[in-house]
């Protein structure tokens, strides 16, 4: 689903953010990306759902040379990804509901479907009481799992979710993993970056760690 080779991102004036990445996410897999706060993580989903380019190197996605593509084979394979941005980068002045509903509406779903679908996702969220609520009026927690909700809700192929469980407790946790594994059961490709070991740890998913900006270490995580 996801190569890269060789690929490099740099920032003005002289930022590396990321060096000499070669790696591959097959199709069905849920991945794990993990190092320490600045590492390149953020960067890495960015240039994988083109809201990044890079610097040098290749990136390939569902066999497509990403940042080759334009105008509506582009957009087209951008709708087949759900992202969650570590920035949730809702839109405030609408409600939760509104917000989950964006993904589907852009591909034409049914309005009955996509209802169906918004309910079904905040009770698996725990979030029913809020379907009206604008999300400026969430807390971080809440915010966090609209993010999510609205990354699976049009179930696309590859879901990238950064710094999915950040400002939650445990239980809460658990139910966000609980979604992401039921998506990625019905065949999604998802990569999660993360600083919460409690997700992947006895997992037996690979998990790559990235450490300025290189990769240090991919391995499965079985302890
Ligand atoms: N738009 C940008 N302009 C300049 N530097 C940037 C930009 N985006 C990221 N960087 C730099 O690239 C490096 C990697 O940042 P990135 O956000 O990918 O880290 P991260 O692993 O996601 O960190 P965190 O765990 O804090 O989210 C950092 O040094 C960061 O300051
Ligand atoms: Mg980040």
């Amino acid at each position: 689903m996801i190569e890269m080779i060789k690929v490099g991102r740099s920032y003005l004036p002289d930022i590396q953010a990321l060096t000499d990445i070669s790696f591959a996410v097959a199709t069905g897999e849920m991945f794990f990306l993990i190092g320490r706060s600045g590492a390149g993580k953020t960067t890495l989903l960015k240039l994988i759902c083109n809201m990044e380019t890079p610097t040098n190197g290749l990136i390939e996605v569902a066999g497509y040379n990403i940042n080759k593509l334009k105008g509506k084979k582009l957009a087209f394979l951008r709708q087949k990804i759900g992202v969650a941005y570590q920035d949730f980068k809702l839109l405030s002045d609408r409600t939760v509901a509104e917000n989950i509903a964006i993904s589907m509406e852009v591909s034409y779903k049914k309005p009955q479907a996509i209802n169906q679908r918004v309910r079904d996702l905040l009770d698996q969220l725990q979030l029913v009481n809020k379907h009206d609520t604008l999300t400026c009026e969430l807390s971080r927690g809440e915010q966090q799992r609209v993010t999510l909700a609205r990354s699976v809700a049009n179930s696309p192929r590859l879901i990238l979710v950064d710094e999915p469980t950040g400002n939650l407790d445990a239980s809460t946790t658990e139910r966000v993993m609980e979604l992401l594994t039921r998506s990625n059961k019905a065949g999604a490709t998802i990569v999660i970056a993360t600083h919460d070991e409690s997700i992947y740890r006895g997992s037996n998913k690979r998990v790559m760690e990235l450490r300025d900006g290189k990769i240090h270490s991919l391995a499965r995580s079985n302890h």
